[in-house]
């Protein structure tokens, strides 16, 4: 048997979990909404230990939690209707979608190559002391497997997550059990993107309008209408299970036993290891995704694991526009 990883929560475990997380660590920790899996945000690693832990088939971008307004103007632009919002909500489980500052630290994995970010303050004592104490943002979606339902209590996490994480922080059952409503504030008007803790009619009342809506970027959802080109493609046509690059191309590798190529290459993992291809993903297509390159081939990846997640990533990239 397995020693189960809940620790009450107490400035000790407290403390122990934020060096965790520096470490690139799973944690798991209450919020005033849900349980959270959180993982230091700035590190592509540990981001992808989440996908892999959720099992989810898709990467979805992740809300990024920050103690305070300070730290999420680090990271992120907030126009004068955002400052309202975060004013009047944070902290509260309200997250602000963003225009990423340009010197932003947050790994691409994190924002699944978007340029906007996710931003929440959560209000939960135990999240705040784990903010405070660590020192980074942390991403953190609800803390259950992909398709169940979101973990309100630190004995749910177990249940679905215990084996991936290594501390789970118990702070008694989350109140709200509804995740934090999300917003897109990096335009002029705000639009609703998920319905959550907190209420249009209090949302709409610090905004003086009435807010609009739009369809989020779903974790399990076919593709809705848009939702692909809110997400970065590469201008380059992207070939799919290529054995070699033709000229002109630039080639995505997998693994050992790379063909030899001239132009530009960018191997995702040389061990052929699938986290290590998820947390290099995003950033990789980018720098390939140059105006000489007429094309980007890519090696095959294995369809298992991670890999899911990243060969649905990459079909979208290739699907014909
Ligand atoms: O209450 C909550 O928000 C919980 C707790 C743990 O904080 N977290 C949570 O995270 O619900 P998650 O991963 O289940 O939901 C994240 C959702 C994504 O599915 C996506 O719809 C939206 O946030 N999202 C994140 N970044 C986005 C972006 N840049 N643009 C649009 N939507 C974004
Ligand atoms: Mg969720």
């Amino acid at each position: 048997m397995n020693v189960l990883p809940i620790e009450p929560a107490t400035p000790a475990t407290v403390a122990a979990a934020a060096q965790l997380l520096r470490e690139g660590k799973l944690v798991a920790f209450p919020t005033e909404t849900v349980y959270g899996l959180g993982a230091d945000a700035t590190s592509g690693l540990a981001v992808a230990g989440i996908f892999e832990a959720k099992g989810r088939p898709r990467f979805n971008p992740l809300i990024v939690h920050v103690p305070d307004l300070v730290a999420a103007e680090s990271l992120a632009e907030l126009n004068p209707t955002a400052r309202r919002l975060a004013a009047a909500f944070w902290p509260g489980p309200l997250t602000l979608v963003l225009k990423q500052r340009p010197d932003c630290r947050i790994a691409d994995l994190t924002t699944a190559g978007l340029e906007t970010i996710a931003i929440r303050v959560p209000s939960h004592p135990v999240a705040r002391s784990l903010l405070n104490a660590s020192g980074i943002p942390i991403a953190a979606p609800s803390a259950n497997r992909s398709g169940h339902v979101s973990a309100t209590t630190a004995e749910h996490v177990e249940a679905d997550l215990g084996a991936h994480v290594a501390l789970i922080l118990d702070g008694g059952p989350a109140d709200a059990g509804v995740e934090s409503t999300i917003l897109d504030a990096s335009g002029d008007e705000p639009l609703l993107l998920r319905p959550g803790a907190v209420t249009v009619d209090a949302i709409e009342s610090i905004i003086g309008t009435r807010l609009g809506s739009s369809a989020p970027i779903a974790a399990d959802k076919p593709t809705a209408p848009g939702q692909l080109e809110s997400h970065y493609a590469p201008h380059a046509r992207v070939r799919l299970d290529a054995h070699s690059a033709g000229p002109g191309e630039a080639l995505l590798a997998f693994g050992r036993g790379v063909p030899a190529h001239h132009g530009s290459m960018i191997n995702l993992s040389a061990a052929g290891d699938l986290k290590e291809a998820a947390a290099n993903l995003f950033s990789a297509l980018r720098a390939l995704d140059r105006p000489d390159v007429t094309g980007i081939a890519v090696m095959p990846i294995p369809e298992t694991s991670l890999g899911l997640a990243i060969n649905d990533r990459l079909r979208r990239a290739a699907a014909p526009r």
